[in-house]
């Protein structure tokens, strides 16, 4: 019997004690596709060769960098497929372009870049070297948001007018949280609350509805204690059909930890998901009462049904929207390995375009903001 084809991949960042680092490689191994061999787990070697042992990996296949992971690796005949970085913002550019430079397919974590032009590099490296590039919106791979955009999609819901979508989070608020990298500019890059959780806002929404923005009118504050960069932003969005959307993220917002929520308004009817109980949905026909869809029920349309993992009712959350998105990301890489052609179904996983996206956005409404809270053209 043939065995199973299995996708090598290696990581940079998320070593021992690092916040998504461990959610990405239980997500890149969930379907037994892909498995680690390789790592850059953080800027202190020490710690880069303990994660290593932790997690079974040749010790002759632990770097110093970035860089010298990217070279090895691309040397090598049995080198990695694909790299995870899941490092704090500012070396995901680097480390990004290293690895498309060396043939190696990436996942990077977001924001993507500092810089628009940045973003626009590496998907242009990407698109010349024929390279996969996953963004981790996670978000978009639960099946009850996969639901809602194949229901706007469907037209369920008619023309969709008015979006409002939401990010509060309350862990700034303290002042005994210090300053976390999150909040300095060389690390996180010219926005802090934007950059970390408004672009989840624009990109779960995007996901959702496919609309695209046109112009963006932001205000962003540093509200509580005194930080460097934005804590709190408002954010009104015109799209190129002339719907029109609000968005808040916050990280002062006691008493909110993970609130993302997104509402969909058409001339037909509603719909509204929420993260924190992210497999159900709300659903809104005119003139019907308000009901409450559950993921993995035969309604679901089978795009969404087959992003199911488990029955409906038990919880499905965090760590499988990391698993759906990798196991699109690695079957996708099997089938080009194969030399088979992808479609757009094989793709639907959040790429560099929607990377470069989520940049723009937070350089819009920098902007917008700078100049007093005016539109400003997303394009
Ligand atoms: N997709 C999501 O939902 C989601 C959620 C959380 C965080 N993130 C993103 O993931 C990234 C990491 O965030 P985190 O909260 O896990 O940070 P973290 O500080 O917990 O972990 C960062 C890890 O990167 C390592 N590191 C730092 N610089 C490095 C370098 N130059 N080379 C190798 N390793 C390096 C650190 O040692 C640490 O292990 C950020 O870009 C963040 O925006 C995304």
């Amino acid at each position: 019997m043939q065995s199973k084809e299995v996708l090598r991949f290696g990581m940079v960042g998320g070593g021992l004690g690092a916040y998504i680092g461990d959610v990405h490689r239980k997500g890149a191994t969930f379907d037994d596709q892909a498995e680690l061999v390789a790592g850059c787990f953080s800027r202190d070697y020490e710690k880069t060769l303990s994660t290593g042992k932790a997690w079974g990996v040749d010790p002759d296949r632990l770097y110093r960098t970035a860089d010298e992971m990217a070279e090895k690796e691309g040397a090598r005949e049995d080198g990695i497929d694909f790299v995870i970085i899941a490092t704090p913002n500012y070396a995901h550019y680097s480390a990004a372009k290293a690895f498309l430079q060396n043939g190696i397919h990436v996942v990077c974590d977001k924001p993507l870049t500092f810089t628009v032009e940045e973003a626009e590099e590496l998907r242009d490296l990407a698109e010349k070297n024929g390279l996969l590039f996953c963004v981790t919106y996670a978000y978009s791979q639960c099946a009850a948001v996969k639901q809602a955009q194949m229901m706007v999609k469907n037209g369920d819901l008619g023309e969709i007018i008015m979006v409002s979508a939401e990010y509060p989070q309350g862990w700034l608020a303290p002042e005994d949280v210090g300053n976390p990298w999150r909040t300095d500019p060389k690390m996180t890059g010219i926005s802090n609350c934007v950059g970390d959780i408004g672009t989840h806002v624009e990109n779960t929404v995007s996901y959702i509805t496919g609309l695209e923005i046109e112009e963006v009118c932001a205000r962003l504050d540093n509200f509580g204690v005194n930080r460097t960069l934005d804590t709190n932003a408002m954010i009104m969005v015109k799209y190129k059909n002339g719907a029109v959307g609000n968005y808040w993220c916050s990280q002062v917002a006691i008493g909110y930890d993970n609130a993302l929520t997104v509402r969909v308004f058409g001339t037909k009817g509603s719909l509204e998901w929420r993260q924190e109980e992210p497999d159900y949905l709300k659903v809104t026909m005119l003139g019907g009462p308000q009901q409450i869809w559950s993921r993995g029920n035969d309604y679901f349309y089978p795009e969404a049904k087959v992003m199911s993992r488990i029955g409906a009712g038990h919880p499905e959350g965090y760590y499988e929207s990391f698993a759906n998105l990798y196991l699109k990301f690695t079957s996708a890489l099997l089938k080009l390995k194969r030399g088979e052609t992808l479609t757009e179904e094989d793709l639907d996983f959040p790429d560099v375009k929607a990377g470069l996206n989520g940049v723009k956005f937070i350089h819009r409404c920098v902007e917008s903001s700078q100049k007093g809270s005016v539109w400003v053209k997303f394009n």
